[in-house]
């Protein structure tokens, strides 16, 4: 019997790389989305990678609980992954009830139709950015969580609170279930460039800066400080390709599925464990993609950690899973996607 997994935010970048992955493995998945931040590019592209023009899209906001309800009701669902979110960190800043609203309410909904339905796997989709600046590097699980600088940084721990409260409190019904999935800094988009980020407006992180500079959309990429003691002196990142973010999140819903969690609440890091500096992203992306870009050094940037890279052993031997796409790969398909939205290819 096919087993059903709710992606909710599942036409956005990751969602939509996670749905082709799961069905690629057998599962059968809803993808449910408000379309607040995407349109349907991703969507369209996940159906003609996987052949799947029949996979449904739910169009519905999590901050609605009647909604939230009614889909519980009326699906089959095995496990949530719930993407669902805003996730500008600049923006949380300037507009921070937008995201303790939207963020926190709709995956409080999420566990509530999960728990009045009868139980549920939930995967949460939480970030590096809960590690703040780390005393101790790579990062284990173990590091301490440090205080958020940002609302939405705010949102993810909070959120990973929430299921790790809702996992205790209902454990006597034994019904929640829940990971939590620290991704470092996810890029790139799937070989095929039908799908991957397709950020509005002038874009906050560095590879779809990138590629609309090399592409003649942004004149010059500021390279925010080179002062920094690191080999360089730029920031030292985590760089984990889409793709192999995306199959993590299949392995974690197996281990739930399968009944292979240890505990009823896990939190992996899923990293490459490659610390890559600006500097060497930049040079990589014109080496590999022959193309030349235009860039200069400017004042850091406010909020920026110096550098952040993971231990993914525990996903490694956990889940069974590794990161395996090279960073030229990874820059290769972003440079293909971004060529693919200008039509060029
Ligand atoms: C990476 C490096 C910049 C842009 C953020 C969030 C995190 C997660 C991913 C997402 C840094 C430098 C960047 C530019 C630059 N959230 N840079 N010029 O800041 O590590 O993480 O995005 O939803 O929670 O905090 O990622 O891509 O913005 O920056 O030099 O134009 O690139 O200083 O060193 P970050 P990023």
């Amino acid at each position: 019997m096919a087993k059903y997994v709710l992606v909710s935010g599942g036409a956005g970048y990751i969602g939509s790389h996670v749905t082709v992955e799961l069905l690629n493995a057998g599962y059968e998945v809803i993808v449910a989305d408000n379309m607040s931040n995407c349109d349907e590019t991703c969507y369209e592209g996940v159906k003609k990678i996987t052949g799947r023009a029949d996979l449904p899209l739910i169009k519905m906001d999590f901050c609605d609980l009647e909604a939230t309800r009614k889909l519980f009701k009326e699906h089959q669902i095995d496990a949530v992954i719930h993407f669902a979110a805003f996730k500008a960190v600049g923006e949380s800043v300037a507009e921070p009830l937008k995201y303790y609203k939207n963020n926190l309410e709709s995956f409080v909904n999420v566990i509530t139709a999960a728990h009045e339905n009868g139980g549920c796997n939930i995967l949460f989709s939480s970030s590096a950015t809960v590690y703040g600046e780390p005393e101790k590097l790579p990062v284990t699980e173990k590091s301490p969580r440090q205080p958020a600088t940002s609302p939405y940084g705010e949102t993810k721990q909070i959120s990973e609170d929430i299921l790790s409260a809702c996992v205790k409190a209902y454990t006597t019904d034994g019904i929640i279930k829940g990971i939590a999935l620290r991704y470092f800094n996810p890029i790139g988009a799937h070989p095929s460039a039908l799908i991957g980020e397709l950020p509005r407006g002038v874009p906050n992180n560095l590879v779809p800066f990138i590629t609309q500079t090399a592409i003649g959309k942004r004149e010059c990429l500021s390279i925010f400080g080179n002062d920094y003691p690191t080999p360089d002196g730029t920031c030292l990142r985590d760089y984990i390709d889409v793709v192999d973010l995306a199959k993590a999140h299949v392995a974690a819903v197996s281990r739930m599925l399968d009944g292979k969690m240890e505990e009823s609440y896990e939190v992996f890091n899923v990293g490459t464990g490659r610390p890559v500096s600006v500097l060497e992203l930049v040079n990589s992306f014109e080496k590999v993609n022959n193309v030349k870009l235009n860039y200069r050094f400017t004042d850091r940037r406010a909020g920026d950690v110096m550098s952040v890279y993971a231990d993914p052993s525990l996903a490694n031997e956990k889940l069974g899973w590794k990161a395996e796409r090279s960073i030229d790969e990874t820059l290769e398909s972003a440079w293909k996607w971004e060529k693919s939205l200008a039509g060029k290819e």
